[in-house]
């Protein structure tokens, strides 16, 4: 049976509510809010309910909630205050300070009974809930240890190392590539397919934050099979057929494959997003044996280039207000539709200024 604590300097009511409830419940009484907080201090992890009295010597019910809440045993203990009390204000109050019910004297048995049962089961389920997530966040928060000391290992790990190590072997190779098309063009036409290259590793933070999100196991293996972009080149052109040209002639190339092709240039992102990107197998020739690597390519043009960092500052932003946001995510479309028309018109002008000379 669950034990219930009723607080009131009167009698006659102590032994009203005790015949009352002892049916169903361990009934302790105290006389006044001291021994109401001493009972407490003793009994409170099996207490499951107080009817407490306002009006008392001593130490009124309005103390004894301070004390509870003071000791931290509010949120635990449902307190049903039984009163003579009829202010508004006064219940209002007691509310306010975390009071569940609020029962008028003079007591009605199957009132009492009913209120009791239900405030009780509702504290219980709410308790229950909150052990529940509390045990839910545990789990997690040992999850996200086990992921951390594992991610730890393997960073120590050498063979990790060798894996970052022919990663920027194969960004090597696909900018020499780039290069050697560059320096040829420059020498037979007398321009630059590109402006720039931006090469980058990934870095290891950021590979295993990727495999945790995708539901990958932190190995060596699942970077390999699953991430396509840990090396990554991204290739800065002035007009956009100039990517198309400088992708179509790196992907011709016989020991490259291309794996995956999003143009989001034909096809820009809802935000305006504007690139094309290329997963390729590149080759790396090793001491003893010739390896494909995966590598992410971007091609975009200088303007689109300029917008896509842009746009990238606004995804770590998180504490924008809605409006904000949505009016800056509105500005950013136009930018990009805008650049678009400008870089095809800058297009234009070379095609002329081409045709002239
Ligand atoms: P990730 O898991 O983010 O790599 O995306 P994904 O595998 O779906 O590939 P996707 O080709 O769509 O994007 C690859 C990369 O392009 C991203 O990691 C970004 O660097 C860049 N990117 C894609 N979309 C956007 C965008 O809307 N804005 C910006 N600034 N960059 C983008
Ligand atoms: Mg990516």
């Amino acid at each position: 049976m669950q034990k219930i604590l009723v607080v009131d300097d009167v009698e006659l009511n102590r032994e009203l509510l005790r015949d009352m409830l002892e049916e169903d419940y361990i009934v302790e009484v105290a006389e006044d809010g001291e021994q109401a907080i001493h009972n407490l201090s003793e009994n409170h992890a099996e207490t499951a309910a107080i009817l407490l009295d306002l009006q008392m010597p001593k130490m009124d019910g309005l103390a004894v909630i301070d004390e509870m809440k003071r000791r931290g045993w509010m949120p635990r203990i449902p307190v049903l205050v039984i009163s003579g009390e009829y202010a508004i204000e006064v219940e209002n109050h007691c509310f306010e300070l975390g009071v569940s019910d609020f029962i008028h004297k003079p007591f009605e048995s199957s009132i009492v009974r009913n209120r009791i049962r239900n405030t009780m089961e509702l504290f219980s389920r709410r308790n229950q809930l909150e052990r529940k997530i509390e045990e839910q966040a545990e789990a997690l928060r040992e999850q996200e240890e086990i992921i951390r000391i594992q991610a730890e290992k393997l960073r120590e790990e050498r063979s990790f190392n060798r894996l970052m190590m022919e990663y920027r072997s194969a960004i090597r190779e696909v900018e020499t590539k780039l290069q050697v098309l560059n320096e040829e063009f420059s020498q037979e036409y007398n321009r630059n397919p590109f402006e720039s290259i931006k090469s980058r590793l990934k870095t290891p933070n950021s590979i295993f934050e990727k495999l945790r999100r995708k539901g990958f196991p932190l190995t060596l293996e699942a970077i390999r099979e699953n991430l396509c972009d840990v090396a990554g080149v991204r290739v800065i052109c002035s007009f956009p057929d100039d990517i198309y040209r400088l992708a179509g002639l790196l992907t011709e190339q016989d020991d490259i494959i291309l794996l995956q092709a999003k143009d989001y240039i034909q096809n820009p992102k809802p935000n305006g997003y504007r690139s094309l990107h290329y997963i390729l197998d590149v080759p790396i020739f090793l001491s003893h044996e010739k390896k494909y690597m995966h590598v992410e390519v971007q091609f975009r043009t200088i303007a689109m280039d300029f917008w896509a960092s842009l746009e990238h500052k606004l995804r770590y932003k998180k504490n924008w207000e809605r409006a904000d946001a949505d009016e800056i995510v509105a500005q950013l479309k136009c930018c990009a539709d805008s650049i678009e028309d400008l870089d095809y018109q800058m297009q234009t002008i070379r095609d002329e200024i081409d045709k002239c000379s």
